[in-house]
C-alpha cells in the first residue's frame, strides 16, 4: 500500500495550497513530506543487464554509421535566421543561437558556460527545447530544474544503462555549477514557452537506420525495417539538429494502437496497474506545481525516466512518488503511455 499511501499524501499536498502563491512556503511544506516519503524507499535494485528499452540509450555510433558527414567550414544559414556560422563556431563554450528572437535572453551560464561547466544551450539547445540523448527543459519549473541538479550532484540520478554516455557528461555540470548558476538557469528554462516539437506517427514499418552523435539518421538507400516493440526517434533534419538549429524538431515512429491504449492507462491507471498521471503532472500534463510537465516531450527521454525510476537508477528526493506509478508497468505498457505523452501538447 506504500504506494497509495505516497499517492493521498502527494494529492494531499500538491492540493492544500494554492498554485503559484507562497511557492517557497509550498515548497518547503512539500519538501518536507516528500522527505518522509524519501526515508521508506529501500535499497537500490541492481542494474538490469538485458534493458527492455536499449533503444532509448543508443551509444555515440554504430558500427554501421557512414564515415562522419562533413561538417565543414564554409559559413551556413539555416531556415527562418538571419545568423550565419561555420561548424568550428559551434562548440562547447559558445553553441549557436541561431533564433535568439525566439527565446528570452540567455544568461552567460546557458549561452557560454564556465569551464568546467559547459554552456546548457550546447547540449540542451538555447530555447531548451533539448535533444532525445539529453532532455527538454524548456518551460519546466525552476524549482524542479534545480532539485534535479541537486539529485545528479549527489549520485542520486545516474542511468540504467551506461552505453549512453551523455548522462555521464552531464553530471560534472551539476557538481560544478555554483548555487546562484543553477538558479539562473533553471530560471531561464522555466520562463521559455515549450513549443511542439515531435510528430508522433504510428507505423509498422519504419527508416533502417544507422546512429550518429547518439542520434538515429535513416541510411540514404530508403531501406526499412519493421518497428516492432519500440520507438524510434529521429530528427526531421540530421545536418540542422547537429548545427545545433533550434527549430528543427523531430519524428517518433510508434507501435500502432499505442496511441489509444497509452491515452486509456494514463487516464484511468488501468485498474491499479499504475495511476493516473494527470493527478500529479496535471490535466493537461503541462505540470503542476513542482512536479514536471510531460507532455509533448521526447519520448526516448521520457522511457529512460520511466526504467530509471523502476531500477533505482533514478532515486532522487521526489522520485519515491513515481514509484507506485511504475512498478508494475510492463515493457509493452511503457511504450504505449510514452507514446501518448509524448504526442500532447507541450
Ligand atoms: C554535454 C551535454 C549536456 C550539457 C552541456 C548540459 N546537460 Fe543537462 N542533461 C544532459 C543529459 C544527457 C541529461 C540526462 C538525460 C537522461 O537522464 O536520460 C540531462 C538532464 C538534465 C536535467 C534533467 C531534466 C529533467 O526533466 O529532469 C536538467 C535539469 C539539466 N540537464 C540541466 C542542465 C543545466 C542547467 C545545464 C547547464 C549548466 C546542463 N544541463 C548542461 C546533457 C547535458
Ligand atoms: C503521485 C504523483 C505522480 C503520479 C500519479 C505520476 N507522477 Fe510522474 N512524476 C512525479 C514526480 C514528483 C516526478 C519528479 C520525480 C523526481 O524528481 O525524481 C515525476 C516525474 C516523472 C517523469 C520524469 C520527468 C522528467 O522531467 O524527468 C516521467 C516520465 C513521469 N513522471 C511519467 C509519469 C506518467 C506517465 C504517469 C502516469 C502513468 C505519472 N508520471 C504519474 C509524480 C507523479
Amino acid at each position: 500500500m506504500k504506494s497509495l499511501n505516497n499517492y493521498l499524501v502527494t494529492t494531499a499536498v500538491l492540493k492544500s495550497r494554492p498554485l503559484f502563491s507562497g511557492q517557497l512556503e509550498y515548497f518547503l511544506h512539500a519538501g518536507i513530506v516528500l522527505l518522509v516519503l524519501c526515508s521508506s524507499v529501500t535499497g537500490v535494485q541492481a542494474q538490469d543487464q538485458n534493458n527492455p528499452f536499449a533503444w532509448a540509450y543508443p551509444p555515440r555510433q554504430s558500427d554501421d554509421a557512414p564515415a562522419p558527414t562533413t561538417f565543414d567550414d564554409t559559413p551556413h544559414r539555416m531556415p527562418g535566421s538571419e545568423r550565419e556560422y561555420v561548424f568550428s563556431d559551434i562548440g562547447r563554450y559558445s553553441p549557436a543561437d541561431w533564433h535568439p528572437e525566439s527565446h528570452p535572453p540567455m544568461p552567460p551560464i546557458v549561452a557560454e558556460g564556465r569551464e568546467p561547466v559547459q554552456a546548457c544551450a550546447f547540449c540542451h539547445l538555447a530555447n531548451g527545447q533539448g535533444k532525445p540523448e539529453n532532455a527538454g527543459l524548456a518551460g519546466l519549473p525552476a524549482v524542479y530544474i534545480v532539485q534535479q541538479m541537486k539529485d545528479f550532484a549527489a549520485g542520486l540520478r545516474n542511468t540504467s544503462d551506461p552505453t549512453l554516455t551523455t548522462v555521464a557528461n552531464m553530471l560534472p555540470f551539476s557538481v560544478n555549477a555554483t548555487e546562484a548558476e543553477m538558479l539562473e538557469a533553471a530560471n531561464y528554462f522555466a520562463s521559455v514557452t515549450p513549443r511542439k516539437w515531435i510528430t508522433v506517427v504510428e507505423a509498422e514499418t519504419v527508416p533502417g537506420t544507422y546512429i550518429a552523435s547518439w542520434l538515429y539518421v535513416a541510411h540514404e538507400d530508403g531501406r526499412t525495417e519493421p518497428l516492432g516493440q519500440r520507438i524510434l526517434e529521429m530528427p526531421m533534419d540530421f545536418e540542422r539538429t547537429e548545427w545545433r538549429d533550434d527549430s528543427s524538431g523531430f519524428i517518433a515512429y510508434v507501435p500502432p494502437g499505442s496511441l489509444a491504449r497509452g491515452e486509456a492507462l494514463a487516464r484511468s491507471g488501468g485498474d491499479g496497474r499504475t495511476l493516473p498521471c494527470s493527478s500529479c503532472h496535471g490535466d493537461d500534463l503541462k505540470g503542476l506545481g513542482p512536479v514536471p510537465g510531460i507532455a509533448g516531450r521526447s519520448p526516448s527521454y521520457l522511457v529512460r525516466q520511466i526504467y530509471d525510476f523502476q531500477t533505482g537508477s533514478r532515486r532522487g528526493l521526489w522520485s519515491p512518488l513515481m514509484l507506485g506509478v511504475v512498478e508494475n508497468l510492463t515493457t509493452a505498457e511503457v511504450i504505449d503511455l510514452v507514446a501518448w505523452v509524448s504526442s500532447l501538447d507541450p
